[in-house]
């Protein structure tokens, strides 16, 4: 892929850019380009809340705190397809609407879409046709919100948030199995701050393969750990020894081989019954001492409201929203013992082992 964008930093323009245009003299920058945030300040102690920590999971209940908020706004596309086919939307063909809506979002310039659905609407206003109009002021809410939450904000891949989650686990080289990987993000945020070791992403998707990961941008820079030199280093994914395994995480035939575990934004589409079986797949391929790290969604104002306004893109199967503690009693239920807990911009975050 050439991209032929003005450099980052210099501003000098239409250049084929570099594949790696960031290097450690870069440590400490954060700056936009048209579709993400680049963020290579290192980690700073607010950026993972410990608030309310619970010291003794042992004393927390589901009476105390309730249970998490169900997201039922359902996407457009979903009813369609369900009045279509008379008969509700299958788990599988809900996550391949999603990942390629979501996707979307990602491989859209903002502000040139914004702009393009403002002239939907002068358009739509000088024929006095409402519903086009209203169309088109929803569709340019949702590009003004998409580039506050993931450009602006970054909140979404939150690299700072999941450096200060990722941060302090006693692993060399490790060998990583992602479940439900979508695009592998926090993968490569893993291998860049533990280099050296091998990471397997698994999703059922096989567009996550060919695109959300197989079209990840090159150029998007990691902030890690350079071990000959104990100094941080910039990483890049062509740097790194990822395979992606395109499998039900139900039918995976690893032995206990691996040293971290993670989920990112999968337990909450488990319902309760089927719990056990999400958290024991993330115990069954850990080596002995091997850790999970999980995340899920916040339930917070913001959050509702971004489940809302993205209702058509993102809510085609089911979805709660958790605070950490509903995250970490449905953990300590099922048999980890938790390490640390809290909470990052949009997620939640555990770091445990099997009990
Ligand atoms: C909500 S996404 C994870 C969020 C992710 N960070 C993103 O950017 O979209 C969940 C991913 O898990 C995958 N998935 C869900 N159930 C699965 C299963 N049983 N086996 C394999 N992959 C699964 C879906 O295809 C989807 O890509």
């Amino acid at each position: 892929m050439t991209l032929t964008l003005d450099h980052p930093l210099t501003g000098q323009a239409a250049q084929p850019a570099p594949a790696h245009p960031y290097t450690e003299a870069d440590i400490g920058r954060t700056e936009m380009t048209p579709t993400y945030r680049v963020d290579l300040r290192p980690d700073a102690a607010d950026v993972f809340y410990d608030a309310n920590p619970i010291n003794d999971w042992r004393e927390l209940t589901w009476d105390k705190i309730g249970r998490p908020y169900r997201v039922e706004r359902w996407s457009e596309d979903k009813k369609q397809w369900e009045k279509e086919h008379d008969q509700a939307l299958p788990v599988k063909t809900a996550w391949e609407m999603f990942n390629r809506s979501f996707q979307s979002l990602f491989d859209t310039v903002p502000s040139a879409a914004k702009q393009e659905a403002l002239g939907k609407l002068g358009k739509a206003a000088g024929q006095l046709d409402m519903h086009e109009a209203w169309e088109a002021v929803e569709e340019a809410i949702q590009w003004m919100f998409w580039n506050k939450i993931h450009r602006v904000e970054d909140a979404v891949w939150d690299p700072r948030g999941k450096r200060a989650l990722f941060g302090g686990l006693d692993v060399e080289k490790p060998n990583i199995l992602f479940l439900g990987a979508a695009d592998g993000y926090e993968a490569m945020q893993l291998m860049a701050m533990y280099p050296g070791g091998h990471a397997v992403l698994v999703d059922y998707d096989d567009y996550c393969r060919t695109d959300r990961f197989g079209n990840f941008p090159e150029a998007y820079p990691f902030l890690g750990y350079n071990p000959s030199t104990g100094q941080p280093k910039v990483w890049y994914r062509d740097q790194m020894d990822i395979d992606f395994e395109v499998e039900d995480i139900r039918n995976l035939k690893y032995g206990k081989e691996f040293d971290l575990v993670v989920s990112i934004g999968l337990i909450e589409h488990f319902p309760d019954q089927y719990k056990p079986e999400a958290f024991d797949m993330h115990r069954r391929f850990l080596k002995p001492g091997g850790t999970a790290i999980i995340t899920t969604p916040r339930v917070q104002l913001r959050t509702k409201l971004f489940y809302t306004v993205f209702a058509d893109i993102m809510n085609f199967a089911y979805r709660e929203l958790m605070d950490v503690t509903h995250l970490g009693l449905y953990a300590y239920e099922n048999g980890f013992e938790i390490m640390r807990h809290g909470r990052i911009k949009a997620h939640n975050g555990l770091i445990c082992r099997p009990r």
